[in-house]
């Protein structure tokens, strides 16, 4: 119970970064979620509903900051462990 199955911490995306126009769709956001927990994204089109998903879900990966998933720090995941996680 109350376990925290998935945190990001301090999650920032910037696309473009290495470009003349890059683009900062998240900054900065963090989130803990515990077992059982159901939580609806909302917000206006383009303010980074699909990227912060992507990012919770190892399908992207944060610019800056971190995403763990069962106190495992995504970034640190095989992928193997990517994988079955996705499945
Ligand atoms: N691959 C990408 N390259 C560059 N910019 C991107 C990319 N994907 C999204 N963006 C930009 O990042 C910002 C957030 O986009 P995102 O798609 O996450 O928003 P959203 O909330 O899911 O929008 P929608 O409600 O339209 O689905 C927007 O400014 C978007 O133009
Ligand atoms: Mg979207």
């Amino acid at each position: 119970m109350n376990n925290e199955i998935l945190v990001a911490e301090n999650v920032t995306k910037i696309y473009g970064i290495d470009t003349k126009n890059p683009v900062t769709a998240l900054s900065d956001v963090s989130l803990t979620m515990y077992e059982s927990d159901f939580i609806c994204v909302m917000g206006p089109s383009g303010s980074g509903k699909s990227t912060f998903i992507n990012n919770l879900s190892t399908i992207d990966i944060p610019t800056k900051g971190k995403v763990f998933i069962n106190d495992q720090e995504v970034r640190t995941m095989g992928e193997n462990e990517v994988g079955k996680f996705r499945y």
